[in-house]
């Protein structure tokens, strides 16, 4: 995908003043006296779906697996997990999901069935709706489930929530019971149908309103702690890019909420969007050049067009901003790993996915108070994976490094920061040099973050700031295309970074094609 002219022009403008010039200082100005919304720490949500090794191998080895284990799920990932406190997971897809029924994945016998998005693999159901309970359980994530609208029924979904959240003697949760978990699930957000326009049945916008309006009444959560301040909130099938039939999309379902009787309500407004350039013959994950590099984070950068040409539509309709937006699916797609299944999704994950990780967290955070969801794709081994597997090898990539250090934004409070980005320049394509945000944590001390997207020259920022110092870490590569491997795992990773405040100012040298955050003691 081309990037267009306003979009740079945009960009440029949340920049004020004059572009710096390549080594000029970078000016940030915070302004602590006008918080903005919290950054919902549900934009730090994971997406797991049946593909590939992303449930199988990545999640589950199964109880009697020679990989260490709790219940048939690895520990090794869980561990991982729980350190970037996960907030939540959407399951069972994907497009996986408008074909999952879910009763094949309970009880003691689980049929083999077919996996026909995902390279017509076996599904072997061994991983089901007690397992997906459990697994979030040992990271301490919440449920975003998917229900199959495309190929499901209303009752199949509506049974499968009853089957979840009754605390009620019925014989869905006597089947629970007999399952294993007598108590009733939580299950926090419910995700009607997968790119229904597509993959999810291809419907028209009227047709997907009419089985949205149905699900939305029918689809019940019954658990007894999530009928007040705590109910299950439901998002809706949005738009999935940049196509014109998208604003008709976001349209007919903005108005269809607007004029919605007591009967069915909506909380979320799904958008997908991956970071592509080219559907056909897509960019290569490992062994790219500065060209690639260039290219990839222009195209990432079109979030802010699109976030913001889906916010004005929904302003419209509900401009009380009742409603997230949900980026349910985002990040980088790539060209399948040489020698991997084309239908499992696999790739490798560089320094350009975390700048670019960045660059798209922060989007999330300057419009917090509509975004209040999204959900990289996808959480293992799939996609712009946090986590890859290889049997009992495990390696952190630098994306799942990114969420680390964003960590003390999940729930800050949103500080505005303006400064002048200037320009990186690589052939016919130009970027802003800097990026950056500013929070403040849930006990008031502010971070910030600043992106160096330029991969050749460091770049010095100075802020004014109350304090005495700043600490925290960076994290940069050797090359444009430096990955985590098996082997050399610790090739991106982060390191400290610290600075003394000087009569009110900060400064910090940032490395070529870093990502830093910093807190301000
Ligand atoms: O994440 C991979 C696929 O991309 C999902 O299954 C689908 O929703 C999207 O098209």
């Amino acid at each position: 995908m081309i990037r267009t002219l306003p979009l740079i022009l945009l960009l440029m403008a949340i920049t004020v003043n004059a572009p710096a010039t390549q080594n000029e200082r970078v000016k940030l100005t915070i302004d602590a006296s006008r918080p903005g919304a919290k950054i919902d720490r549900n934009l730090f949500g994971q997406f797991a779906e049946h593909l590939g090794h992303g449930v199988y191998e990545g999640i589950w080895v199964g109880p009697d697996s020679k990989i260490s284990n709790t219940r048939g799920i690895r520990n090794d990932v869980v561990a991982a997990l729980k350190a970037i406190r996960v907030p939540n997971v959407r399951w069972p897809g994907g497009c996986f999901a408008d074909e999952y029924h879910w009763r094949k994945g309970i009880g003691p016998q689980r049929p083999a069935t077919l996996n026909p998005n995902w390279g017509g693999v076996i599904e072997p159901n061994t991983f089901g709706t007690h397992e997906f309970m459990d697994f979030l359980d040992q990271i301490g994530a919440e449920a975003f489930l998917s229900v199959n609208v495309g190929s499901g029924t209303p009752q199949e979904a509506a049974e499968w929530l009853e089957y979840l959240t009754t605390s009620q003697q019925t014989s869905l949760s006597k089947e629970r019971a007999a399952n294993g978990h007598p108590a009733p699930y939580k299950i926090a957000y419910l995700g009607i149908g997968n790119e229904s326009w597509d993959c999810g049945g291809n419907m028209t916008p009227d047709y997907y309103v009419s089985q949205l309006k149905i699900y939305s009444r029918f689809v019940r959560n019954f658990n007894p702690a999530q009928q007040g301040n705590d109910q299950m909130l439901k998002i809706a099938v949005g738009p999935g890019g940049n196509e014109p039939r998208f604003v008709e999309w976001t349209e007919a379902v903005m108005k269809a909420w607007q004029d919605r009787k007591w009967s069915w309500d909506l909380q979320g407004l799904s958008l997908h969007n991956y970071t592509v350039v080219r559907w056909d013959n897509k960019l290569a994950s490992v062994g790219f050049g500065e060209s690639e590099y260039s290219q990839i984070l222009k195209s990432t950068l079109e979030m802010e067009d699109l976030v913001t040409k889906y916010s004005a539509i929904m302003d419209k309709y509900d401009p009380q901003k009742k409603i997230a937006l949900v980026v349910d699916e985002w990040g980088s797609w790539y060209a399948p790993l040489p020698g991997s299944n084309p239908g499992f999704l696999v790739q490798q994950n560089s320094i350009r996915d975390a700048i670019l990780a960045a660059l798209n967290l922060n989007i999330f955070a300057r419009h917090a108070d509509r975004v209040r969801m999204a959900n990289i794709a996808q959480m293992i081994n799939v996609l712009q994976a946090m986590i890859m597997t290889d049997k009992e090898k495990m390696v952190l990539t630098p994306t799942y490094y990114v969420y680390k250090m964003y960590l003390p934004f999940q729930d800050a409070t949103f500080v505005p920061v303006t400064f002048n980005a200037g320009t990186y320049t690589n052939g016919n394509i130009t970027l802003p040099r800097v990026d950056a945000i500013a929070a403040k944590d849930t006990k008031g001390k502010l971070w910030l973050e600043i992106t160096n997207v330029d991969p050749n020259q460091s770049v010095e920022i100075e802020a004014t700031v109350t304090g005495k110092s700043a600490s925290g870490e960076t994290l940069t590569a050797p090359k444009v295309d430096s990955v985590n491997t098996f082997a050399a795992p610790n090739t991106v990773v982060p390191k400290p970074i610290s600075a003394k405040v000087i009569d009110g100012r900060l400064t910090l040298k940032l490395e070529p094609k870093s990502v830093t955050v910093v807190s301000i003691e």
